[in-house]
C-alpha cells in the first residue's frame, strides 16, 4: 500500500477501537443515546476554553513554522470537533499578519493520551 493509504487504513482501524475511550476521556460521551458517533462534526460549545485556544495557537504556530509566515494568533472564532482515533478540531482562527486581519480554517488532530498533535490543514477563509 502507498504510505498515504496505509495511514488511512490504520486510522480507520483505530477508528473502530478508540472512539469510546476518546470521547470518555474528553467528557464528550454520554449524550449520544448509546450509539458511538463516528465522523460527525459537533460544534464546540465553549470556544473560550483554554484548551481550544491552545489548539488554535498551536495551529498558527505550526503554520508559521511550515510556511515561514509570521501570523499572530488573535482568537478562535468558531470551532467543531470530530472523534477520529482522538479528536479532530476544526477551528476558525483569527490572526493578524502585521496589521492585516486574516481568518483561517485550521484542522488539528489530537490524541491527548499520546500527547500527539498535528496540523492537518490550514486554509484561508473570509474574515
Ligand atoms: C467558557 O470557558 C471559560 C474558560 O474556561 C469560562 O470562564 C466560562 O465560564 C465558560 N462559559 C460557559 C458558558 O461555560
Ligand atoms: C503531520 O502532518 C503533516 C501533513 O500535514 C505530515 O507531513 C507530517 O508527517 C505529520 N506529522 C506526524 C508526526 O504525523
Amino acid at each position: 500500500m502507498e504510505p498515504q493509504k496505509k495511514h488511512c487504513f490504520y486510522l480507520l482501524l483505530t477508528l473502530m477501537i478508540v472512539p469510546i475511550y476518546a470521547s470518555t476521556a474528553l467528557g464528550l460521551g454520554g449524550k449520544r443515546g448509546g450509539g458511538v458517533l463516528v465522523g460527525g462534526w459537533q460544534p464546540i460549545k465553549n470556544i473560550t476554553e483554554p484548551h481550544v485556544k491552545e489548539i488554535g495557537e498551536y495551529a498558527v504556530k505550526e503554520y508559521n513554522k511550515e510556511s515561514k509566515s509570521q501570523l499572530t494568533f488573535v482568537s478562535v472564532v468558531k470551532g467543531e470537533t470530530q472523534v477520529v482515533a482522538g479528536i479532530n478540531y476544526r477551528l476558525i482562527v483569527a490572526t493578524k499578519d502585521g496589521a492585516l486581519a486574516k481568518n483561517y480554517q485550521a484542522v488539528v488532530w489530537e490524541k491527548v493520551w499520546e500527547q500527539f498533535r498535528n496540523l492537518t490543514s490550514f486554509t484561508p477563509v473570509k474574515a
